[in-house]
C-alpha cells in the first residue's frame, strides 16, 4: 500500500488529495477560485497564480488532516506539470520538488489530461478498452483508453474548448460566469427543446470546433434583433425568454456533437466495453442523461465521476500518481512546466 499526495494547481482550482492504492480516496480538498474571476468573465491568469501562492499550503495541510496522517507518512508526490497557466503550474511543482525535497520521497510529474482521462476510477472500476470523452474549460478531446498510462487520441478541438462555448455565450447573454451551470439552469426552464438549430460542426470527424458556434449564436442574435454588433452589446429588448432559448439550443447542440463523436467511436471500435464522460463539462446532468441512455441502448457501460471529481481535483492527479509509481516512472528534480 502506498499513500500518493497529488496536487493540483493548473488553472484556478487549488487542489489537494490522498490516494491510498489500497483503499481508495483519503481525502480531497478544493479551493476554487471562481469568485475571484467571476467578474473579469473568465480566468486572469495573474490573478490565479498569486491565490495557488497564497492558499497551497493551506490545502496541502487540509488535505493531509482530512486523511488522518502526517507529511512523514506520504509515500510520494505527485503534481500536475502540464498543460495550464504556466504561472499556476509552477506554483504546484515548486512546491511539490521542495516538499519531495524536504521528505525525501520520490516526485511525480502528472499530465492534467490524463488526470481527467483516469478519474473515473477514482469511483469505479472501468473495463478496457474504452472511449473517454473530455470536455472542460479549456480541453475537449476524445480518447481510446487501453490500460493504466495507455491511451490514443482520437480527436480533439481545433479552437475553443466544449467548457468556453458555454462560459463565451453565457457572457454573450448577459448570464455570467462560468457558464455551464448557469447554461444548463436556463435550458431546464424550457424543457431542453431546440429553438434556434445551431449548426453541428466537423459531423465525420472525430475533431471538435466550437469556436463558430459561438458565432453563430451571436449571428442569430443580430437576426433577431437581440444584439448590437456595432456597439457589441445586447438590445435590452432581449427578455429571460429570449436567453433561456438561447441557452436550451446550445446545450442540446453540444450534447448532438458529443453523441454524434461517442457514436462514431463506438461504430468504429466494436470492441470497446465502456464509455466514460470526464472533466467540468461532466457535471452537466442533461448530457450525461443522454450518454447514459445511448450506451444503455448500444450495449455499453457507461461512467462518469462524481462532481467533485469532473472539475480540476488532486484525486485523479494522485490516482494517476499511484499506477505510476507501480510502473516506477518517477520524475528528478529538473521536471518542468509545459503550457
Ligand atoms: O474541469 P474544469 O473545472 O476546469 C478546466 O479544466 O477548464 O471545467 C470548467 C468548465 C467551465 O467552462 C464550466 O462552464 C464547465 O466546466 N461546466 C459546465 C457545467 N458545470 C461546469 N458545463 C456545462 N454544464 C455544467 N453543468
Ligand atoms: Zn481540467
Amino acid at each position: 500500500m502506498s499513500l500518493i499526495l497529488g496536487i493540483e494547481t493548473s488553472c484556478d482550482e487549488t487542489g489537494a488529495s490522498v490516494w491510498d492504492t489500497k483503499n481508495g480516496i483519503r481525502s480531497n480538498i478544493i479551493f476554487s477560485q471562481i469568485y475571484l474571476h467571476k467578474d473579469h468573465g473568465g480566468v486572469i491568469p495573474e490573478i490565479a497564480s498569486r491565490s495557488h501562492l497564497e492558499k497551497i499550503s493551506f490545502i496541502i495541510q487540509k488535505a493531509l488532516t482530512a486523511a488522518g496522517i502526517d507529511r512523514a507518512d506520504i509515500d510520494v508526490i505527485a503534481v500536475t506539470n502540464k498543460p495550464g497557466l504556466s504561472g499556476s503550474l509552477l506554483i504546484g511543482v515548486s512546491f511539490a520538488k521542495a516538499l519531495a525535497w524536504a521528505l525525501q520521497k520520490p516526485l511525480i510529474g502528472i499530465d492534467h489530461l490524463e488526470g481527467h482521462i483516469f478519474s473515473s476510477f477514482l469511483e469505479h472500476s472501468v473495463p478496457f478498452p474504452h472511449i473517454c470523452l473530455t470536455a472542460s474549460g479549456g480541453h475537449t478531446a476524445l480518447y481510446k483508453v487501453h490500460n493504466f498510462g495507455d491511451f490514443e487520441l482520437l480527436g480533439e478541438t481545433l479552437d475553443d474548448a466544449a467548457g468556453e462555448a458555454f462560459d463565451k455565450v453565457a457572457k454573450m447573454v448577459g448570464l455570467g460566469y462560468p457558464g455551464g451551470p448557469i447554461i444548463e439552469q436556463y435550458a431546464r426552464k424550457v424543457d431542453f427543446q431546440d429553438f434556434c438549430n445551431y449548426p453541428r460542426s466537423l459531423p465525420k470527424s472525430f475533431d471538435f470546433s466550437f469556436s463558430g458556434l459561438k458565432t453563430a449564436v451571436l449571428y442569430d442574435l443580430v437576426k433577431k434583433n437581440l444584439y448590437n454588433l456595432e456597439q457589441k452589446i445586447l438590445n435590452s429588448a432581449i427578455t429571460d425568454e429570449d436567453k433561456q432559448k438561447v441557452a436550451s439550443s446550445l446545450l442540446v447542440c453540444i450534447k448532438d456533437i458529443f453523441l454524434q463523436k461517442i457514436s462514431l467511436a463506438v461504430t468504429q471500435n466494436p470492441e470497446i466495453k465502456a464509455v466514460t464522460f470526464v472533466g467540468g463539462v461532466a457535471c452537466n446532468k442533461f448530457i450525461k442523461q443522454s450518454l447514459a441512455e445511448f450506451c444503455s441502448n448500444n450495449g455499453i457501460k457507461f461512467f462518469t465521476p462524481s462532481a467533485q471529481y469532473c472539475t480540476d481535483n488532486g484525486a485523479m492527479i494522485a490516482f494517476v500518481g499511484g499506477y505510476k509509481t507501480e510502473q516506477s516512472r518517477f520524475s528528478n528534480y529538473e521536471l518542468d512546466i509545459f503550457e
